[in-house]
């Protein structure tokens, strides 16, 4: 078959969902009014389909770091660490990662993809076994790919099958990797991290978690779901991206464990890749001092999530139960899910839209993301167009 066939066969399929406001996967966002607003086809709409939890990405604090960091240090790195030096400014971050994770070592990468590639590529090989949770992110599943491990998937969120899948592997042995998320990010649900880590003690397992979407949105410091559950000293690993709640580009990893220094050398992703640029990286040290300075900020999230969770529950639609940043809207079939995706859109609301190969074809979800930066008025708007679109598409009470 000609290889471009597979490519052709994909754009034909985007073309049969194309509509006059958007299309999946192709959404321009002509410019940007706020955290929560944007241009989208000529019109002001609401944003409710972005990570940007804790509404930073305009913060000025933040937006003036960058800006003096491109006067200090220039637009780029242009290499990687190893080759051609490390800024400061990247060291400095690493420091204060470490500092508030209350670990004794941390490393930063160009991004939280790259973090899971690293981290998962550097401690595991041929002869390892990784057992991550079924419903992992795409990072956490590529980056078993490059391993040559054995890979095993437990239930999404079961420590029990967790239990029994270590069971079934060679005793006594500390060449296993468990990894799991904190906040999972298209169904918004939290993990049971203290039975998983449980689990891992009781079975000589390292544990791993990624808390990407959890990172300043859950713990009393917000370092994610594993302080909140109060098991961050069992993590040997915690990974972050700063590109949610940090309003930036990159990802880091934490860990008591000096061996991830050898992460400088070893990991693929960082070695062979430039450095996240002076004014990501800066604006990420502004974006941290926030977090740490402004709970506040948390407690506005968690008051927005109530306010819209509520709302949609009322109008009838089908939610997750997890209360959490992200609300997944189950919406049932492909179709269906594109036309109310693009009639909230073409009514000025954007969320994302997840429809296979992200999920089943039977299995749709809409998923609407709270910012602490969301106004009340931002959450009626919104709530009144779900009303209106949902009688429309008749997407309600399923
Ligand atoms: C769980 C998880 N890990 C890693 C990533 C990758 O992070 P980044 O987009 O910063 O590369 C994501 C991104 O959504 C994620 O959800």
């Amino acid at each position: 078959m000609d290889l471009l066939e597979k490519l052709r066969v994909v754009e034909k399929r985007r073309d049969a969902f194309a509509s006059a406001t958007a299309r999946p996967g192709a959404t321009v966002i002509e410019r940007v009014l706020g955290p929560c607003e944007v241009v989208i086809g000529g019109r002001p709409t609401l944003m409710f389909g972005s990570n940007n939890y804790l509404g930073l990405t305009l913060h000025p604090e933040i937006v003036n770091a960058a800006r003096q960091a491109v006067l200090d240090y220039g637009t780029g790195t242009t290499g990687s660490r190893t080759a051609n030096g490390t800024f400061a400014l990247h060291e400095t971050l690493e420091h204060e990662f470490a500092e508030w994770f209350g670990k004794r070592h941390a490393i930063i990468f160009s991004t939280g993809y790259q973090a899971n590639l690293s981290l998962i590529g550097g401690l595991c090989g041929p002869g390892d076994v990784i057992l991550i949770d079924a419903d992992s992110h795409a990072s956490i599943y590529d980056a078993t790919r490059q391993t040559a491990s054995q890979v095993v998937a437990f239930r999404h969120n079961s420590p029990e099958s967790l239990r029994r899948k270590l069971e079934r592997l060679p005793k006594g042995q500390r060449n296993r990797l468990v990894v799991a998320e904190g906040l999972y990010s298209i169904r918004g649900d939290v993990a049971p991290l203290r039975e998983i880590a449980e689990v891992c003690r009781a079975h000589s397992a390292y544990l791993l978690v990624d808390e990407a979407h959890s990172l300043g949105t859950y713990g009393a410091t917000g370092l994610g779901c594993a302080e909140e559950q109060g098991v961050l000293e069992h993590v040997d690993f915690v990974v972050g991206t700063f590109s949610k709640s940090l309003a930036g580009i990159g990802g880091v990893c934490v860990s008591d464990h000096h061996e991830l220094k050898a992460l400088h050398y070893l990991a693929r992703a960082y070695v062979f890749t430039a450095s996240g640029s002076p004014s990501n990286i800066a604006s990420v040290r502004a974006a941290v001092r926030i977090v740490r300075e402004h709970p506040e900020l948390r407690d506005q999230l968690w008051a927005n999530i109530r306010r819209l969770r509520k709302g949609l529950r009322e109008m009838g639609y089908a939610i997750g139960s997890t209360e959490s940043p992200i609300v997944p809207i189950l919406t049932g079939d492909e179709e269906r899910t594109i036309a109310l995706w693009q009639e909230l859109i073409a009514q000025g609301l954007y969320v994302n839209v997840i429809v296979p190969p992200g999920c089943p074809q039977e299995d749709c979800v809409l998923r609407a993301s709270c910012s602490a930066a969301h106004t009340p008025e931002h959450i009626a708007r919104a709530l009144e167009i779900f009303a209106r679109v949902g009688a429309a598409v008749a997407v309600t009470k399923m």
